[in-house]
């Protein structure tokens, strides 16, 4: 299977800088943002680069680099591709579900290339919580909250629900999520909730009591039934001298 696809919008200036197809991504350096994974018979990992934008403006891309890890899936019409495909499935029609841009996406057999724009000023929710006081981190669960509700309304399940996966802008809270490879519809809200809430919370260790509380009464807005209970916050430990 060999496909190329080109945001509108990134058609010139992507054509200017000479990346127009797999092949020119692929040879890019590979100053990896963290270690290559080596699953599933095969390797993918992620870079940075600075490119001019469609406005003239330098701006900063992740560039996904995937060779030899297929999946199968009904949306794939049960053909194996690129587990990267399913990532770019979502970035590309979930229309009103928050996520990143998508700059260019390729295929060629076993090789993927999966490239993002990073949202300016959003940081990872991790970093977010570390930064701001308790009442705006209150505020920032909510929105977290209900940019999960955009998908799990139409029973999307995210299923790579991790605080790394979800950016946030500091001043507006606006949030948007990336990482998209692993979703999948379920039969029920609740599931999709249940199933990613509970990734979310096993994960998030910087949340408090208050924390977990939030992202789980605000997430019963809109599925009621849910029952999760929020996994107890790590103790503290404290070191006496
Ligand atoms: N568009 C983006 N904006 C900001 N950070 C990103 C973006 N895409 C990827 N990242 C960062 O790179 C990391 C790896 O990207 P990810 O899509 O999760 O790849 P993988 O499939 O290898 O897990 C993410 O956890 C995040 O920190
Ligand atoms: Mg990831």
């Amino acid at each position: 299977m060999k496909t190329v696809h080109v945001a509108d919008a990134w058609r010139a200036s992507l054509a200017e800088q000479g990346l127009s197809e797999l092949q020119d991504w692929w040879h890019l350096s590979t100053d990896w943002v963290e270690p290559p994974n080596f699953r599933r018979g095969g390797w993918s990992g992620v870079s940075r680069l600075r490119v001019p934008g469609p406005d003239g403006a330098e701006t900063l891309l992740y560039v996904k680099r995937q060779a030899g890890q297929r999946r199968r899936t009904l949306t794939s019409g049960g053909r194996a591709r690129p587990t990267y495909f399913q990532d770019f499935l979502a970035l590309s029609t979930f229309r009103d579900c928050p996520r990143v841009q998508w700059v260019f996406f390729a295929e060629d057999d076993d090789r993927a290339v999966l490239v993002t724009r990073a949202p300016d000023g959003f940081v990872d929710l991790g970093t977010f919580a570390a930064r701001v006081e308790p009442a705006r981190l209150f505020a920032g669960l909510i929105a977290v909250t209900a940019a999960l509700s955009a998908l799990h309304r139409r029973r999307i399940q995210h299923g790579a629900c991790y605080p790394e996966h979800i950016l946030i802008d500091p001043e507006t809270l606006r949030v948007r999520l990336l990482d998209y490879e692993r979703w999948r519809y379920r039969w029920s809200v609740t599931a999709a909730a249940h199933a990613d809430l509970d990734q979310l919370l096993r994960r998030a260790p910087f949340l408090d009591t208050r924390g977990r509380d939030t992202l789980l009464r605000t997430a019963r807005l809109y599925a009621p039934r849910l029952t999760l209970t929020a996994p107890p916050a790590p103790q503290r430990v404290f070191h006496h001298a």
